[in-house]
């Protein structure tokens, strides 16, 4: 099925100089480019980006890093790109993910993981409707 995911390059993986290189994985696997932005939230907004955790005990501390410093917002389409797209990222805990994976292969820390995937289509629609108005996404087949 055709769907679209939301992805997020954190502040550390924008820091470490690694947007080029999260970029490529996913366009040269063949999924598309649909917004790009690079902002960054408040805390507010990483509060309400993070709202099914706000029972953890790192909820704040997440919120706080995620709101520190520049974020690379991304929508990507593509056949299964959801769980595809949580393929290439790799496990959340970068101890667990494998090698060839975004994670496995550079980063090393839960709570410096350089990369947030959307992890189903419910939140794949809430998180691209929270961080992006319906003109910022862009169209490739042609309306003419
Ligand atoms: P992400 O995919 O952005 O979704 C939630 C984030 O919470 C996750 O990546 C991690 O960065 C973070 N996280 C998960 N578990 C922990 C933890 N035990 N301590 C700190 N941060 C965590």
């Amino acid at each position: 099925e055709l769907e679209r995911t939301f992805i997020a390059i954190k502040p550390d993986g924008v820091q470490r100089g690694l947007i080029a290189e999260i970029v490529s994985r996913f366009e040269r696997k063949g999924f598309k480019l649909v917004a790009i932005k690079i902002v960054v939230p408040s805390k507010e907004f990483a509060q309400k980006h993070y709202h099914d955790l706000k029972e953890r005990p790192f909820f704040n501390g997440l919120c706080d890093f995620l709101s520190s410093g520049p974020v690379v917002a991304m929508v990507w389409e593509g056949e299964g790109v959801i769980k595809y797209g949580r393929k290439l990222i790799g496990a959340t805990d970068p101890q667990k993910s494998e090698p060839g994976t975004i994670r496995g292969d550079l980063a090393v820390v839960v709570d410096r993981n350089i990369i947030h995937g959307s992890d189903a289509p419910k939140t794949a629609k809430d998180e691209i409707a929270l961080w992006f108005s319906h003109g910022e996404l862009v169209s490739y087949t042609s309306n003419a």
